[in-house]
């Protein structure tokens, strides 16, 4: 048996559909069963939540690898699965962490910085653990969503690149990892195929949805007044600011060849996982 958490979600649910496509057992930890009604019939839902460690205590029991996909900005939430894990013997984690955990100066990139907290614990626990350390998901572009029908997007990355990944390649890198303990106290770098500008992937959306999409560059810091005027808490918009920044410094206009050499299938390019979704932008 396989625990999902985060199985409602862009990376979790692929992966809890290869997984079961695949034939092996899962176990998905949602918040909420009735987000949970486009799995397929056959995974077992745990409800439960990431901050109550009883019910994260509950839901490991008898798994053989757990997925961990965190939200929130502290520890608190790896602390609790790796508490969790101990109790209940499970030898090995796959987790979700970022890129940004690894590239420096962390300092100045505080969302780095908490995701390099969640590795070290990890690391110290005496877990099993993988380490899937993505570049910006291809799902992203879902956030644009309302801009998009709007006809025009505002983005602060100023021209720099990214090496955007389909989260169901993600998806397929965690099920080599959970199936196979070849992969624990391994890291990858996962990005997509190939580099690109967010304008070059709204150009994309619009070839492929048929919208016509205006681009607009600001800063940061305008992105983050923007979104604290929506309503974002400000710690949050802050943390967005600096990772923008980041952006801006071209940190992440790099590709790898962990996806296929894992899973022996080359990423998806922007384009594909566009089409694919495309429905989701009309
Ligand atoms: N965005 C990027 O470019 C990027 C890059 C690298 C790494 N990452 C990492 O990717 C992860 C996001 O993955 P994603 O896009 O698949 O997420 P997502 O689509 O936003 O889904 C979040 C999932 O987490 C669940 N969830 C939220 N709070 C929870 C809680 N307290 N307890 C249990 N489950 C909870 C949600 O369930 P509900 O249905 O209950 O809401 C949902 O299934 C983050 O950890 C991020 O650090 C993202």
């Amino acid at each position: 048996m396989y625990l999902i958490t985060g199985a409602t979600g862009n990376v979790g649910g692929p992966l809890a559909r290869q997984l079961h496509d695949e034939g092996y057992p899962v176990r998905a930890l949602v918040r909420d069963p009735s987000r949970a009604v486009g799995l397929p019939a056959g995974i077992e839902l745990a409800i439960g939540d990431l901050n109550s460690p009883e019910s994260v205590s509950k839901a490991v029991r008898g798994v053989e690898a757990i997925f961990l996909m965190q939200t929130g900005a502290g520890i608190e939430q790896t602390m609790t699965m790796i508490a969790a894990a101990r109790d209940a013997a499970v030898p090995r984690i796959v987790l979700l962490s970022s890129i940004g955990a690894r590239l420096q100066p962390l300092a100045e990139n505080p969302m780095g910085a908490a995701l390099a907290a969640r590795e070290q614990v990890l690391r110290e626990s005496g877990l099993g653990v993988t380490y899937l350390r993505p570049s910006s998901l291809a799902s992203n572009a879902f956030w644009w969503r309302d801009a998009i029908r709007a006809g025009r997007v505002a983005d602060p990355t100023s021209g720099r690149l990214h090496s955007v990944i389909a989260p169901e390649d993600i998806a397929r890198v965690a099920v080599a990892a959970l199936t196979d303990d070849a992969h624990t106290g391994k890291g990858y770098i996962l990005t997509g195929p190939q580099t690109l500008t967010s304008r070059e992937q709204v150009e994309t959306i619009a070839e492929v949805t048929g919208h016509s999409i205006d681009f607009e560059d600001i800063t940061p810091h305008e992105f983050a007044q923007a979104a604290i005027q929506r309503g974002t808490p400000p710690e949050q918009a802050h943390m967005m600011e600096a990772l923008y920044e980041w952006f801006r410094a071209n940190r992440s206009g790099f590709t790898t060849d962990d996806v296929e050499n894992i899973t022996g299938t080359a990423p998806a390019t922007f384009r594909a996982w566009c089409e694919h979704h495309a429905d989701a932008f009309r």
